[in-house]
């Protein structure tokens, strides 16, 4: 697809790998719509993006509330016109064990509160905002991709059954996105990173992000960037739907 003035809904845009998918597809003349519930970082982040000669845009919205959703879909509509372009790219983390047991007896369990934030936010979110926009492209009558952003997590990792379970669901929800959304000329694609340094990864303790680092066998973690560059490929690849393409430096869990 030809970026050139095309409105691309980033969700979690205002920072991290979304604010980078949002330079990196702003320099080749989309119009990015970041859509994030942080207000103040919003509006840093555009801010930078106009300094770049990026014509972006804000809104605020809860991708895991329908109603917060279904508004900012319809102010990115009346303020910028029907998206062709979405990345799902919010996300959070509520790591815990299972269940945490010393000498046979169980300390610690993950909360159905995290359980429930991770699955509201990474999956539920990913549904609400992939169907706003699909009906947005539908009834403009032109042609749309988009983007869930999973994780190398999705094949399982320790203390993540509530974002492995999410971040293993957006795949799925992408290849049945490709087969039901085929015949209105929408693609939709996933990217699953390994370990990118932003806010999320700072907040990893050092000795673990040293031992993580250790086994990549590119010996660095990834850069914001790298991300973005996968995402630009979905949206200039047109024979492209239904995959995920891995950008880890060819770690595997
Ligand atoms: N950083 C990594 O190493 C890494 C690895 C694999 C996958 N990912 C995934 O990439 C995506 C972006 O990660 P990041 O590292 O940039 O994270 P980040 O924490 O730096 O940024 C996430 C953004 O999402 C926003 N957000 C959170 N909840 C929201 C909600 N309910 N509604 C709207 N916006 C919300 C936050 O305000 C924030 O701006 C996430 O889906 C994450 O799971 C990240």
């Amino acid at each position: 697809m030809q970026l050139d003035k095309r409105v691309v809904a980033i969700t979690g845009g205002a920072r991290g790998l979304g604010f980078a998918m949002a330079e990196r597809l702003g320099r080749e003349g989309a119009r990015p719509a970041l859509l994030d519930v942080d207000r103040e970082a919003l509006d840093e982040a555009v801010t930078r993006l106009h300094q770049a000669g990026i014509d972006a845009s804000a809104f605020v919205v809860d991708v895991a509330d329908e109603a917060s959703v279904q508004q900012a879909f319809a102010d990115v509509a009346e303020n910028l016109g029907p998206v062709s372009g979405l990345v799902n790219n919010a996300g959070i983390l509520r790591d815990a064990l299972l269940i945490k047991a010393r000498d046979g007896k169980v300390e610690k369990r993950m909360s159905l509160s995290h359980w429930q934030q991770v699955i509201d936010v990474n999956l539920t979110g990913v549904f609400l905002c992939g169907r706003e926009a699909a009906t947005q492209m539908i009834e403009a009558g032109h042609a749309g991709v988009i983007v869930n952003i999973s994780s190398i997590s999705r094949a399982g990792n320790m203390g993540q059954s509530n974002y492995a379970a999410a971040k293993a669901a957006v795949v799925s929800l992408t290849s049945t996105w490709a087969k039901e959304l085929a015949r209105y000329g929408i693609r939709a694609g996933a990217v699953a990173p390994g370990f990118i340094e932003t806010d999320m990864t700072a907040s990893m303790r050092q000795d673990m992000l040293d031992k993580l680092t250790a086994g990549v066998p590119l010996k660095r973690l990834g850069q914001p960037e790298d991300i973005a560059e996968s995402v630009a490929f979905i949206f200039a690849n047109d024979y492209f739907t239904g995959r995920v393409i891995e950008c880890d430096g060819g770690l595997r869990l």
